[in-house]
């Protein structure tokens, strides 16, 4: 007999630009399980979930709950066939209080309410799980924690069977995470089926009764507990299907070009986010940086290029110490930076490609007449390059927004090896490039390699990461966790250093 499940998804396939972030998935829950999607940033999950939860339509695939095809418009949709999912970035309104923010948008709420009412079934469902919420409390004065409770208590209010969290300990203390994940198995008790949505194995072990692991858009595995341990996990995640070429020639040079002693600094919300990272890049060789996204690589290139202030320990490049340096300084010591978002910070959108390629130039003699632009030796300048990087364009003129992603990649890094920079900052180069830009960009870069240049490549792909570098160190939640030549060690090492170093592991 067939199983019939809470919810099925059957041959999921959604595309986005560039990418396909889910390619004929298929996924279920069960009654009363929690079950776990594992899985490296990028490799589809928020996206999967997404479309269960009514927020993306699928383009290819079937949305079937407890054995009836559904079609979702709307996240309104799957709520009423009990689907609920709380997002990594809450949707609730400061200004109003818990129970108001509950009441907010939902369909089957009567025109005259009695908030009271309400209150008291929010009181309820948070005591009968241990949410400890007080439904009159004003939002803005909850902590993280306590928001992300409300949410999930919306989604119980309004009759969810299925409860979807995308990543929910990122934001929580370990305590937090225990108190989370004993609510959620309360749930699961009485016949819910949750999915928790996760790249960490410690978690997928601590709470799954089951796991399905996606790579790239892909389902590579479902596991029953008992069927699966850390190591089986880590290589599903980070695959084992890795060929490992090594196109590199000559061994790198001796002469340090960056050097980081101890550095430390803030993110964006004035946490700790690097501490005590130290490394050493020499002339014309690749340094690595593989890690999860999120554990501090967007600000290590920040702070090597100017763009964040180190809090502690200090940065040489060349033999100058270039600590609190303004970005135009550090450029001017031969830093060049190709940053992760191509169209935001790397290049200006709807500027053509001349105007963007001379963008950096601009003070130097030969391209400026008085303060004017010479156009007719950048334009010469810039024919050179898109012929020298293969870069295919309509115009030299026509807005680089237009350029498809491989050719706006070749773009940036053609400005910047242009530029001859001692050290280029290369942040996933090939994010959301097809195989072929892929294989031109990483043969610019192993090019300037073999030219002298220093690179910092920092990337999540670790088949990237061992066909270009020398040497890998380990970027886990802001500390380095091991520098290793890349010819002595495997994708699986790498990849438990990943999750947390060699010390967390129990294997
Ligand atoms: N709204 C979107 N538009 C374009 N690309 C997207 C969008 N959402 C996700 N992607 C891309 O789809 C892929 C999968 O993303 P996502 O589902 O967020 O992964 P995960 O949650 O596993 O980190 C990534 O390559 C991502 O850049
Ligand atoms: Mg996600």
């Amino acid at each position: 007999m067939q199983e019939t499940y809470l919810v099925e998804l059957k041959n999921i396939t959604k595309r986005f630009p560039g990418v396909t972030a889910n390619d004929k998935v298929n996924f279920n829950v069960r009654k009363g399980e929690i079950h776990v999607l594992l899985g490296e940033n990028g490799s589809g999950k928020s996206t999967l979930m997404s479309i269960l939860s009514g927020l993306y339509r699928p383009d290819e695939g079937e949305i079937i709950v407890r054995g009836i095809k559904m079609v979702f418009r709307s996240p309104r949709n799957a709520i009423s066939a009990g689907i609920g999912m709380v997002h990594q970035h809450f949707k609730l309104i400061d200004s109003f209080s818990v129970a108001e923010n509950v009441i907010l948008g939902d369909d089957r709420t009567a025109p005259v309410l009695n908030i009271k009412d309400v209150e008291n079934n929010l009181a309820q469902l948070s005591a009968r799980y241990g949410l400890d919420i007080n439904p009159s409390s004003m939002v803005w004065q909850l902590s993280v924690g306590e928001k992300q409770r409300v949410e999930i208590v919306k989604m119980l209010y309004r009759g969810s069977q299925v409860l979807i969290l995308d990543e929910p300990t990122a934001v929580l203390t370990p305590q937090e995470a225990d108190k989370l994940f004993r609510n959620l198995r309360e749930m699961a008790g009485t016949g819910r089926g949750i999915v928790v949505i996760t790249h960490k194995l410690n978690e997928v072990m601590e709470i799954a009764d089951r796991v399905t692991v996606l790579r790239r858009g892909k389902a590579v595995a479902t596991l029953e507990r008992g069927q699966f341990n850390r190591t089986d996990l880590a290589w599903l995640m980070v695959g084992q299907d890795v060929v490992l070429q090594n196109k590199k020639k000559s061994p790198p040079g001796q002469r340090k070009v960056l050097e980081l002693k101890g550095v430390g600094c803030l993110n964006d919300l004035g946490r700790n986010c690097l501490q005590d990272v130290s490394f050493t890049v020499h002339q014309g060789e690749i340094f690595g940086i593989a890690g999860v996204a999120g554990n501090g690589q967007r600000e290590l290139a920040e702070v090597i290029a100017g763009l964040r202030r180190a809090t502690e320990g200090s940065i040489i490049v060349n033999g100058t110490d270039i600590t609190g340096f303004s970005p135009r300084r550090v450029i001017d010591h031969g830093v060049a930076l190709v940053p992760e978002d191509r169209l935001g910070t790397g290049l200006i959108p709807n500027m053509g490609a001349v105007d963007n390629l001379v963008l950096k130039d601009y003070r130097r003699r030969e391209m400026s007449r008085g303060p004017f632009l010479n156009r007719r030796k950048a334009y010469e300048k810039v024919k050179q390059l898109v012929n020298r990087f293969e870069i295919k364009l309509s115009s030299l003129d026509a807005p680089v927004k237009l350029m498809s992603g491989g050719n706006l990649q070749r773009l940036l890094l053609a400005r910047e090896i242009t530029s001859n920079p001692k050290l280029l900052i290369a942040v996933y180069p090939v994010r959301g490039l097809d195989i072929k830009a892929t294989e031109a960009v990483h043969n610019l870069l192993l090019e300037q390699r073999e030219r002298g240049m220093a690179i910092l490549l920092i990337s999540e792909d670790l088949e990237e990461i061992f066909k270009l570098s020398d040497r890998i160190g380990v970027l886990c939640g802001g500390r380095i966790t091991g520098i290793i030549p890349s010819e002595m060690t495997d994708i699986e090492e790498i990849g438990l250093l990943m999750m947390g170093g060699t010390g967390e592991m129990v294997l």
